[in-house]
């Protein structure tokens, strides 16, 4: 029977990083999949991640199954990385939490246990929003609606339209939000949007379900969170999906955890038994490894600064490539490139056609995705200005 399956193509963004990787052009740059990377090109290894693994190495003595919701010290550092070490909700023991394969792992809990409490369920997702968000949360059978989001002319929010949009989502519909550092726009809500979006929720009844997966490369660890804590204090149930691969450099090890905001401490207790018997229908056990990385990282206060030190030495990379980005397109091009400026995190669209951005890669070896998506961490000293140069070919 496996003869009648046909091949399916490969992921668009995996394989513009592949067909990037094989082009032999010396001058090529790739701006396609969203990882960190140094001014080398490099996607780091934390130190402090590294000195935790080292220690690991040393002291772990056995490989047997960690407990079914994760390593108690990953969960109880990430609810407070997320929902912050004062929150009223953590402290009344609301959050209950299930270590993940990555955030794609809690994002597939979140929507399992959607789909149990609310089987009728539309998950409302930003448009544009992460392509991988339809086949996670779609295959548990929950139908998607979308509502404004990304508004091209102004690079910007249509708030007006999220909001008269969002009018439509009822009680026991889920809203997607991009907890920071919206993939792919990098538009982010301002605080006092997330706050009209707290309004609706309590009025309409919907449950937020947030992705929060580059907390810290926006504007800091706290500041990331600050949409989602909003939500937290002023709202009665949430589901939170937080990933590590990006604020830990713990990609590969599929490092995530799914969090949920509960009415009391016995409903948080009882959503965290559903969890527990949705991943153990799915893969069964957490993987240990980066979790228990995370875990000493979080725990230790040496280690926790050092890694503080490294997120924030990042992120101010970042905003710093986007300044020069800016400078540097404004420069070649003529036009106005300020909202990469305002943008946050690792994305922004460039605002070009699909034509445009084949021309970049085809004649300038310059990868990115048809939408115009940059990773800008993918810039760097030694590449910015044949970018900024080849961007000006393509739209002389
Ligand atoms: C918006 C968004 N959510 C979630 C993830 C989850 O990543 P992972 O499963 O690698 O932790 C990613 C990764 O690229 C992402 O961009």
């Amino acid at each position: 029977m496996l003869h009648t399956l046909e091949r399916l193509p490969d992921d668009p963004i995996l394989g513009l990083a592949a067909a990037c990787r094989a082009d032999p052009n010396p001058d090529k740059v790739d701006l396609t999949v969203g990882i960190y990377m140094d001014e080398d090109g490099v996607c780091p290894v934390f130190g402090a991640i590294r000195d935790a693994q080292r220690a690991l190495v040393e002291e772990e003595t056995s490989k047997a199954y960690l407990p079914p919701a994760g390593d108690p010290d990953f969960n109880t550092g990430m609810r407070a990385l997320v929902f912050g070490g004062d929150s009223g909700a953590l402290a009344d023991g609301r959050v209950s939490s299930l270590a993940a394969p990555g955030g794609c792992g809690a994002l597939r809990i979140g929507a399992e246990i959607a789909r149990v409490a609310s089987p009728e369920a539309k998950v409302w997702v930003s448009d544009p929003t992460w392509p991988v968000h339809m086949p996670l949360i779609g295959s548990v059978g929950l139908e998607f609606e979308k509502y404004r989001y990304y508004d091209a002319p102004s690079h910007g929010v249509d708030f007006d339209g999220m909001v008269e949009d969002l009018k439509r989502a009822k009680s026991g519909d889920l809203v997607l939000l991009h907890g920071c550092c919206h993939n792919p726009c990098g538009a982010d809500l301002t605080l006092e949007q997330w706050g009209v979006i707290a309004e609706l929720a309590e009025r309409q009844g919907f449950l937020p379900f947030i992705d929060i997966a580059y907390q810290g490369l926006g504007d800091g660890l706290e500041a990331d969170a600050a949409g989602l804590r909003l939500l937290a204090e002023r709202l009665p149930e949430m589901i939170v999906a937080a990933s590590c691969s990006k604020n830990m450099g713990l990609y590969r090890e599929r490092t995530g955890i799914a969090q949920f905001l509960c009415r009391d401490a016995g409903n948080a207790e009882a959503i965290l038994s559903q969890a527990k018997v949705a991943a153990r229908r799915i893969y069964s056990m957490p993987p240990a490894h980066g979790a228990l990385l995370a875990g000493r990282v979080l725990a230790a206060p040496a280690l926790e600064a050092a890694w503080r030190d490294e997120l924030h030495t990042m992120c101010l990379r970042i905003n710093g490539l986007r300044e020069a980005l800016v400078e540097k397109l404004e420069a070649t091009t003529g036009r106005d490139f300020a909202f990469i400026r305002r943008e946050k995190g690792m994305f922004s669209f460039l605002g070009l056609s699909e034509e445009q951005t084949r021309r970049l890669r085809e004649e300038y070896s310059v990868y990115m995705l048809g939408s115009s998506r940059i990773n800008v961490a993918g810039i760097n000293a030694a590449n910015i200005d044949y970018v900024a140069d080849a961007v000006a070919r393509v739209i002389a």
